[in-house]
């Protein structure tokens, strides 16, 4: 297996010859000895190159600049500073490119902003490395925590004639020639000659697809990309972002608000577990105390209110907000880190809210006002979980359907599962992207996502 530096670092024994392949981060020295860092990637630390200059050409020597990818042989020593356990003396050095001398990345703090610009350069910093690393972590724990409890994982399609939140933000998929647009005899855009013969889309949940399988395979996820053609300009939105959508056959409300705790307790260990070296980073750098928080939620129970409840504490603190709080209205980020920052100090679930400001597939409560919805609030996010219970009963779902508006044939197949062998089932999706905001501390969700698609942007 290739060595990289973090295999150079924990496992190699010292005095053997090792290959280091990289960048060089920095280089300092004098006119005898050469230090290089060289970063590739596989974990925060770089390795420590120490040259001896008689060995190597002055030509050589030139080239390694800040960005150059280099192959450099020698000894791995033990170090005598502190800051790294080996270091490496080198004794061959192979230059795959040189960077150019109006490389961007040379050793001064660049603004997030300005590296997403250089997104394709970015992940060579000490910052993106981390987070990305931190996403990795959390990719796999999201496989591992659903395998472990025997969840199926499906591929919800991306293409989708429905759409799944009812709200209209869906991106057209077309084949159209969008100069000469077939028209019906009302100057409506013509669907049917279109590609799919229906207007399409990208899907913004893979909800309703994840619904068929638990009321076939049982409990099941995905866990895939989704698309919102919502023009919000925050810090908290993508329009293309990643989710993950657990749905399990015959359970609740509750049933689903225990699983979705257990599952972000289990992301949280997972990042503590194995990502020590880049939270400690973002601790010191980004958002000071975070480690303790991470460890302190890792074995947290999630607080639990009703929206109801939620609106009269906030009612109560109403000169704080810029919305003023008010029972029907849907919560501003502002009041969820209220609730979950100020009044609960921690995790929280808001259930049960009006059902005009929900998706018809929630679930009817007894009041005949709110349906079985719950959103998952975190400190410095806000909402990170949308889930429910879903709506089971046939006839109460069709009146729903109907009463927002829908068409009842775009979901003949949706009620088709409410017809034959109906069962009580509930699941939510979790923000993926918010997780790992939430996790590394990264004011914006642009920087924790490779290559961002916002309104006005998809470079990359
Ligand atoms: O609350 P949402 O819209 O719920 C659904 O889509 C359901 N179909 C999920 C389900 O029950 N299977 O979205 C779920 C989560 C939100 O809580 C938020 O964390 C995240 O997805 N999210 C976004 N993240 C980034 N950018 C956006 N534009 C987002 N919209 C939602
Ligand atoms: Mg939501």
């Amino acid at each position: 297996m290739k060595t990289t530096v973090k295999t150079l670092l924990t496992e190699s024994p010292v005095d053997t010859e090792v290959v280091v392949k990289g960048w060089v981060r920095t280089k300092r020295g004098s006119k005898q000895v050469t230090f290089l860092e060289i970063n590739d990637g596989s974990c925060f630390a770089s390795m420590q190159v120490i040259l001896d200059n008689k060995n190597f050409s002055n030509e050589i020597l030139q080239k390694l600049r800040t960005g150059t990818s280099v192959k450099i042989t020698g000894k791995l020593v033990a170090s005598p500073a502190p800051q790294q356990p080996v270091e490496l003396q080198g004794t061959k050095i192979k230059i795959y490119g040189e960077a150019a001398a109006d490389y961007q990345l040379q050793k001064k703090r660049h603004s997030f902003e300005f590296l997403r610009e250089i997104a394709h350069l970015r992940t060579r910093t000490n910052t993106f490395g981390a987070v990305f690393r931190i996403r990795n972590i959390l990719a796999k724990a999201v496989h591992d925590f659903f395998q472990e409890r025997n969840f199926i994982y499906l591929h919800s399609p991306i293409i989708t004639t429905s759409d799944c939140e009812g709200a209209g933000e869906m991106f057209n998929v077309t084949n159209f020639d969008l100069n000469n647009i077939p028209l019906t005899k009302n100057n409506k855009v013509d669907w049917e000659q279109d590609f799919f013969g229906k207007m399409a889309g990208l899907s913004v949940s893979g909800q309703l697809e994840a619904e068929i399988f638990a009321c076939s395979l049982g409990d099941c996820y995905t866990f895939g990309p989704t698309f919102r053609a919502e023009n919000s300009n925050t810090s908290y939105h993508l329009s293309e972002f990643w989710m993950v959508e657990p749905e399990i056959a015959f359970g609740d409300l509750e049933d689903d608000m225990d699983l979705a705790e257990d599952f972000i307790r289990y992301l949280i260990k997972a990042v503590l577990e194995k990502g020590k070296d880049d939270l400690e980073f973002f601790d010191k750098r980004i958002s000071k105390g975070k480690l303790k928080a991470l460890e302190k939620l890792a074995d947290a129970p999630f607080n639990r209110i009703s929206y109801t409840d939620a609106i009269s504490k906030l009612e109560k603190k109403s000169n704080k907000f810029e919305f003023k709080p008010k029972w029907g209205m849907d919560l501003q980020t502002e009041h969820e880190r209220y609730l979950t920052e100020k009044v609960f100090k921690g995790p929280v679930f808001v259930t049960d809210y009006p059902k005009d400001i929900k998706a018809f597939y929630m679930r009817m409560n007894k009041d005949g006002k709110t349906v079985a919805a719950m959103d998952a609030l975190l400190p410095a996010v806000g909402e990170i979980i949308g889930g429910s219970q879903r709506e089971e009963r046939y006839d109460l779902l069709a009146a729903r359907i109907k009463e927002m508006g829908l068409e009842l044939s775009d979901y003949d197949w949706y009620l088709d599962l409410r017809k034959y062998g109906t069962v009580p089932h509930s699941g939510f999706g979790l923000g993926f992207g918010r997780m790992v905001q939430f996790v590394t501390g990264m004011k914006n969700i642009r920087d924790i996502i490779p290559f961002p698609r916002t309104p006005g942007n998809a470079k990359f």
